[in-house]
């Protein structure tokens, strides 16, 4: 599989907590969460189960995109804390035996970058090629977006998202213009040289491996990656010399590609063909009780790209993060615990977004903060506990980040704690019955044994060695059947009620989900 590097062994049984750390705690009362307040946490993230933390950008920025918008590759943003505020948080993770993931932005800067300040001087210098320029200002880049009437220098710079963030410049697979340059000449070069150079300073200072954001996006006119992929090999020849324990996850979406560019794993994206939102987030998801929705266009799109990616479990599918709706937003009560069951029984890395566990809601009606838009219902503060703003911040109501989730019921980790039936526990169960089957592993395999069109359950097998276990899912209010010839053994794992085979037939009830093992 191309220059993939050997896939680190905490991978295998990794499951990840993503942190938007702006809405975490904030531990110095300035009503925005910090770094030291995931330190202060880390504990919680692990009597959860989960071993492995994402932190959203929390680099030097004007926060036009959350910080997407890079101003400084090499400092902690001041209102997150220091670089050694990060340092410490590698450590203490580390002394846990827990990792962490900072998110790398390739693709592009904030216009306050001080690369891109050079790139807009009419003279040339050092970052002329830092970026991809158009050859006049009233030249634009066809098909995307530009900056262009801010600088000195005659051109128009293209741009990789929102226009306030300028690509960086990695060369086009095919030029078609004389200001596209390839990917061999000096500019994207150098460019991938800085960025290899960031990724150096934090593996050096501790940090485990980076998610990496719009990772497909970074050489242009690549219409099937061969570009992209012979950039991300590139790197993970640099990665394999210098720090072969590095973990890389790629956001990306399309697993054959970024496997073979050297990425471990990949995400299931909630845009593109991948069907992710017929399970929780459209009109009638399938993890909703009234039964209506459909599994099989998602597993046959999953199927697809688990064959393409050599049947390793390299997919991971997120419970929701920063871009996309709540999972609470769409599904509630018993639906949020079978749609974990699933979650936390699929190959690939499971990614828990902070709140999920607790089912956190999507705050609606906010106004955007720093560019968040309708993303921004779903990064409220974390809801600890029933003292002032829910124990995420000791500041004033109104200087917090976001506002929080008004709701005199808003769930919070305290409350779901003392409750035994919350879904807090019901994950912590799930993560610790995950962890004793290999079969349910990261890649362990998995055969789809029944996902039929508009109809319930939903059953697989989870396979590693002589271990085999049948997962059967009914978030249903109808109690259901499917054709299963084979002996069922012990239910390691059960909500609802009991399920039972025949020899011919699996009978399910109702919001029911269990894992079995086969002989
Ligand atoms: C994907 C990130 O997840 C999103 O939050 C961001 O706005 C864009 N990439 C641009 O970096």
């Amino acid at each position: 599989m191309g220059a993939t590097g050997k896939q680190p062994e905490w991978l295998d049984d990794a499951v990840f907590y993503e942190i938007y750390p702006q809405s975490f705690l904030d531990s110095n009362s300035d009503g925005i969460g910090d770094i030291n307040g995931i330190t202060q946490k880390l504990d919680y993230i692990k009597e959860l189960g989960c071993n492995a933390i994402w932190i959203n950008p929390c680099f030097t920025s004007p926060f036009g995109d959350a910080g997407y918008d890079v101003e400084d590759y090499y400092s902690v943003a001041p209102r997150y804390g220091t670089n050694e505020d990060l340092a410490r948080l590698f450590a203490e993770a580390h002394q846990r035996e827990m990792h962490v993931l900072l998110d790398l932005v390739p693709g592009h800067t904030a216009v306050t970058h001080k690369w891109f300040k050079e790139s807009m001087k009419a003279q040339k210098n050092e970052y002329t090629d830092r970026y991809i320029w158009t050859d006049s200002v009233w030249e634009e880049p066809q098909g995307m977006g530009c900056i262009r009437g801010i600088s000195d220098r005659d051109g128009a710079c293209v741009v990789n998202f929102f226009s306030h963030q300028p690509a960086l410049n990695y060369g086009y697979y095919e030029q078609k213009c004389p200001w596209q340059q390839s990917m061999d000449d000096e500019g994207p070069k150098a460019t991938l040289e800085a960025m290899k150079d960031v990724m150096r300073f934090w593996l050096k200072m501790g940090c485990d491996g980076f998610r990496v954001d719009m990772a497909g996006s970074l050489v242009k006119n690549d219409p099937e990656g061969k570009g992209n992929i012979l950039l991300w090999q590139n790197i993970r020849t640099f990665l394999n010399e210098e720090f072969p324990k590095a973990a890389m996850v790629s956001e990306w979406g399309e697993p054959d590609k970024s496997l073979q560019g050297g990425f471990h794993m990949d995400f299931l994206l909630h845009f593109g063909p991948s069907h992710y939102n017929d399970l929780f987030r459209c009109e009638e998801p399938f993890f909703s009780s009234r039964g209506k929705g459909d599994i099989s266009a998602f597993v046959e799109k999953y199927r697809e790209n688990y064959e393409k990616s050599e049947r390793k479990g390299l997919i991971c599918i997120p419970s929701g993060n920063h871009d996309m709706d709540r999972l609470a937003r769409t599904i509630k009560g018993d639906e949020l615990k079978i749609a974990f069951a699933f979650l936390l029984s699929m190959p690939g890395a499971p990614f828990i977004y902070y709140g999920d566990e607790i089912g956190m809601r999507y705050v609606e009606g906010l106004t955007s903060v720093e560019g968040g838009y309708n993303r921004t219902g779903s990064r409220s503060p974390m809801q600890w506990n029933d003292g002032l703003n829910a124990g995420f911040s000791t500041a004033a109501a109104e200087k917090l980040y976001i506002a929080q989730d008004s709701v005199a019921d808003r769930p919070t980790v305290f409350a779901q704690m003392e409750d035994k039936n919350s879904l807090y526990h019901e994950i912590q169960k799930l993560i610790k019955i995950r962890r004793a089957h290999p079969a349910l592993l990261n890649k362990g395999e998995i055969e789809f044994v029944y996902a039929k069109k508009d109809t319930y359950p939903f059953a697989y097998v989870r396979s590693s060695g002589d271990e085999r276990i049948l997962v059967v899912l009914n978030p249903s209010d109808k109690k259901v059947s499917f054709p299963y010839e084979g002996v069922l053994g012990e239910n390691i794992y059960q909500f609802g009620r009991d399920v039972t085979g025949d020899g011919t037939t699996v009978n399910v009830d109702a919001r029911t989900a269990a894992f079995i093992t086969l002989n």
